[in-house]
């Protein structure tokens, strides 16, 4: 249930010597918005905002963030709490429901996430026509997208059984991320187990083989749950707005999902992540030249930027950065691990934050700056950190989705534009163009 509080207050608009009255509204935590929805019609003029830095697209009771404190906070419950104290299944189902599990739902969920562990074995042939260089992002959008054919019926009432497809997409998408790692090695497939938890099953068939069975570490499988939870939902951002967009048009929740992981593949976004590490990388085969990368950053006429820093909506250090940055120090020391990046990452964030230029745009390290050297160190290599986030971010997405397709006032989004080109011209028949 969407809820949103009209004010008293309204904001005074002035075109052309006339003044339009507009609603303001206001969030539970005190967010503020002026409500343009009747603009167009009475005014005759639109807003332009181009990516959308002033535009707030719903109102939403999943996820609240403050850029400005770095605060987030998934259904209330602070992350910092979630990822120390919770299950990435709890969290899960904590996003969808608005409810953290009692020990009879936990369990009715989990029983859910263990009958759809496995993927029709038909779609395991789909695996054999990729090329063996095909990013794991593509080959996971469209193994997501195939599901529907697979398992059609929610198409009929997605809402009905939200538990059920829920359950379906977040313990299949998992398989699927591990049965396409074994495919690019040709090794052979490591199926669910029903012993094993979220994260022990995932990292199990990744990592078992016939010829060296794999020993699932608490510790390891703890720091992959905190992982997960982190990336669990950021309000709506690029692939979130992507699934509900997409979405708004009707179309499956499997369908929505494999947008968002399109969206979610560039390195401006979740992409950033595998970003991060082609560029420590780099600086390490360079000598260590920090000042290089740094300048290069700064340099306007240079695209390159520092993966890993900076985020719209965060104007100090990411809560998710914060204990992520703790968790990687931590089970590199479990895993008696030293990684000379980490080195380099520790590095480049000291000399990035006491430079004017990261000082005033207000860069810090975001929730992908430290992610990928603990992924590195439980042995998931580099081009399927962005599905990783995926596998993360999915609870989120569904939760999103499900919210736009109960909330009354939906609409299918569609942006409007302002036409810049050319205005009515007479056609040119072809023997007489230039
Ligand atoms: N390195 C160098 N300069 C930067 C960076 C960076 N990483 N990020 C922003 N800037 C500069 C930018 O050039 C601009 O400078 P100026 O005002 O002089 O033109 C200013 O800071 C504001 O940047 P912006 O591009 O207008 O900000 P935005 O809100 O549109 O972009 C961002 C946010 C995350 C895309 C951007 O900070 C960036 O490209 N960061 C690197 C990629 C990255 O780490 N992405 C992951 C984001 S967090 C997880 C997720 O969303 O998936």
């Amino acid at each position: 249930m969407t809820r949103k509080i009209h004010t008293e207050r309204t904001a005074e608009l002035k075109i052309d010597g006339k003044t339009y009255t507009l609603p303001i509204i206001e969030g539970s935590e005190g967010d503020r918005a002026i409500d343009i929805s009747r603009l167009l019609q009475e005014t005759g003029y639109m807003t332009l905002d181009t990516g959308y830095k002033n535009t707030g697209s719903c109102a939403s009771t999943i996820t609240y963030l403050d850029g400005n404190k770095g605060i987030l906070r998934y259904r209330g419950y602070a992350i910092e709490e979630l990822a120390e104290k919770c299950s990435f299944v709890e969290v899960a189902y904590l996003l969808i429901h608005d409810k953290l599990p009692n020990t009879e739902e936990l369990n009715a969920f989990k029983s859910l996430l263990e009958r759809f562990a496995l993927i029709h074995e038909d779609m395991i042939h789909f695996f054999d026509h990729f090329p063996s260089h095909a990013s794991p992002m593509s080959i996971l959008s469209v193994m997501v997208n195939s599901l529907c054919n697979y398992y059609p019926e929610m198409s009929d009432d997605p809402l009905e059984n939200i538990d059920m497809t829920a359950a379906r997409l977040i313990s299949k998408i998992r398989t699927i991320a591990a049965f396409s790692y074994k495919k690019s090695m040709g090794h052979p497939l490591v199926y669910p187990r029903h012993d094993l938890s979220y994260c022990g099953n995932f990292l199990n068939m990744m990592f078992d083989k016939p010829v060296k069975p794999y020993t699932v570490r608490p510790e390891v499988v703890a720091t992959l749950n905190k992982l997960l939870i982190l990336h669990a939902d950021h309000e709506q951002n690029c692939s979130t707005s992507t699934v509900r967009l997409v979405g708004s048009a009707g179309v499956n929740l499997y369908a929505s999902i494999a947008a968002g992981i399109n969206a979610l593949w560039g390195p401006l976004h979740g992409g950033a992540n595998e970003a991060v590490i082609q560029m420590l990388e780099a600086i390490h085969a360079d000598n260590n030249d920090f000042e290089k990368y740094i300048n290069k950053a700064k340099d306007k006429n240079d695209p390159f930027r520092l993966s890993g820093f900076g985020h719209r909506v965060y104007k100090t250090y990411d809560p998710r950065g914060t204990i992520i940055k703790k968790a990687c120090d931590e089970i590199l020391t479990v895993l008696n691990i030293s990684d000379p990046l980490l080195d380099i990452a520790r590095k480049l964030e000291e000399i990035a934050l006491s430079d004017e230029y990261f000082i005033k745009r207000n860069l810090y390290p975001n929730v992908d700056f430290y992610s990928g050297i603990i992924y590195r160190a439980i042995g998931i290599p580099t081009n399927m950190f962005t599905v990783m986030f995926a596998l993360g971010r999915l609870p989120g997405w569904i939760a999103q989705w499900k919210e736009m397709r109960e909330d009354p006032s939906t609409k299918i989004g569609r942006p409007r534009q302002v036409y810049v080109g050319e205005p009515e011209r007479p056609f040119i028949p072809l023997e007489k163009r230039d």
